[in-house]
């Protein structure tokens, strides 16, 4: 199997990399991804060398590069996971997500369709579905009703895969999976930018009261979901991933502080979100009992461990904060291109 993973250079990507040729020997992986600021070649740098890796610099809504790559690899598959995925930055800078999480997956979907792929793994979220009241969770047929630009574009993207399935007969799954946590999460998203912030003794800033809930699982089981509905997934099918795991955002917080041993005083209420969704909470029973998943990790156990990672990588955070990692791909690849 020749798999074209887009996305592989950031945070579910990288996890998802590491465990294809881990756990699948006669796979070759070849990852796709521009290095915006959320993709840091750093974090696939120990797979450099291997055989069955390659890493190719380059935008998912060039479809001349995409379809040149495809062939020239002889891809087989398609792992769709390339996108903005930051609600902030969709509500400062809306442009962006329309492009990469739109345009480019229709890019993507067409080159698939004209090389014919036998899988196409869209990868998507829990966020196309909107917020939930205190009570109910999301079901694979609850209606899509995304709140930011981001949930948005996600949804957009969802549609036009599954529009590919019907009308092309294109072999698309549609994943859609709750907030993930665990090593290499660039840290603007809450659980490392919470951890960088409170070994610094920065505040840490809670939007609103800090209830909104998140239903949280760690990324090494979204990425073994990935892999069960890439191999196991019917065409044309959603499956959602959640570890029914929901804590509000307070919750985290105070988990991380007391991990850190920092003080509570650290929380500072800030602004909210503008159309912050208020709570998430997946029913994963169809991915269970349809391709047999299920997930590994604990919340609170997993947590902990998550938290002692981002404090034993220190300097791969700093350098992202600094925005040193920028430029080692430079360091890495410049003299060779
Ligand atoms: P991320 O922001 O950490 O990584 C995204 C990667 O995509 C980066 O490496 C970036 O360089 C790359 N990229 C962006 N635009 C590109 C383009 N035009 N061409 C090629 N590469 C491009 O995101 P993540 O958290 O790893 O999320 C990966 C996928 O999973 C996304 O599709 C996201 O919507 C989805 N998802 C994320 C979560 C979550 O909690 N993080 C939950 C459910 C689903
Ligand atoms: P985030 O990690 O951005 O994921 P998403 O918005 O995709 O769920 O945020 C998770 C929750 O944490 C969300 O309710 C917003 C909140 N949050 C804060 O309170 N402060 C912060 O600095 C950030 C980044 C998020």
């Amino acid at each position: 199997m020749n798999v074209l993973l887009t996305g592989g250079a950031g945070f579910i990507g990288s996890n998802l990399v590491r465990l294809l040729l881990l756990e699948r020997s006669d796979w070759r992986v070849v990852v796709l991804d521009k290095l915006t600021y959320a993709g840091n070649a750093e974090n696939l740098a120990d797979l450099e060398g291997s055989p069955r890796y390659r890493f190719v610099r380059g935008d998912i809504c060039n479809g001349e590069l995409v379809a040149e790559l495809c062939r020239r690899e002889g891809i087989d598959a398609v792992m769709h996971l390339a996108a903005e995925s930051h609600v902030d930055r969709s509500i400062l800078a809306p442009s962006v997500f329309i492009d990469t999480n739109v345009r480019g997956t229709q890019v993507l979907l067409e080159v698939a369709r004209e090389v014919g792929v036998k899988r196409f793994l869209h990868v998507s979220t829990d966020e196309v579905y909107g917020s939930l009241g205190a009570t109910g969770v999301f079901t694979e047929t609850t209606p899509l009703d995304p709140s930011s630009p981001y949930s948005a574009s996600k949804a957009s993207s969802d549609l036009l895969a599954l529009a590919y399935a019907r009308t092309f007969g294109l072999p698309v799954v549609v994943t859609r999976c709750s907030n993930n946590y665990g090593p290499y999460q660039f840290p603007e998203k809450l659980i490392p930018l919470m951890i960088a912030n409170a070994l610094r003794d920065r505040p840490l800033p809670v939007y609103g009261d800090g209830l909104n809930v998140r239903d949280w699982i760690h990324v090494e089981d979204h990425a073994r979901g990935l892999l069960a509905a890439f191999e196991r997934g019917e065409d044309g099918q959603v499956y959602n991933f959640g570890a029914s795991s929901e804590r509000t955002n307070l919750e985290i917080v105070k988990q991380v502080l007391r991990h850190l041993g920092k003080p509570e005083s650290l929380v500072a209420y800030v602004k909210d979100r503008l159309g912050h969704d208020r709570r998430y909470a997946i029913d994963a029973t169809k991915a269970r009992t349809k391709l047999g998943w299920a997930p590994r990790h604990r919340f609170e156990d997993a947590l902990g461990e998550t938290v002692r990672w981002y404090v034993e990588h220190r300097p791969w955070w700093e350098r992202i904060i600094s925005g040193e990692y920028l430029r080692y791909y430079e360091r890495q690849y410049g003299a060779r291109s």
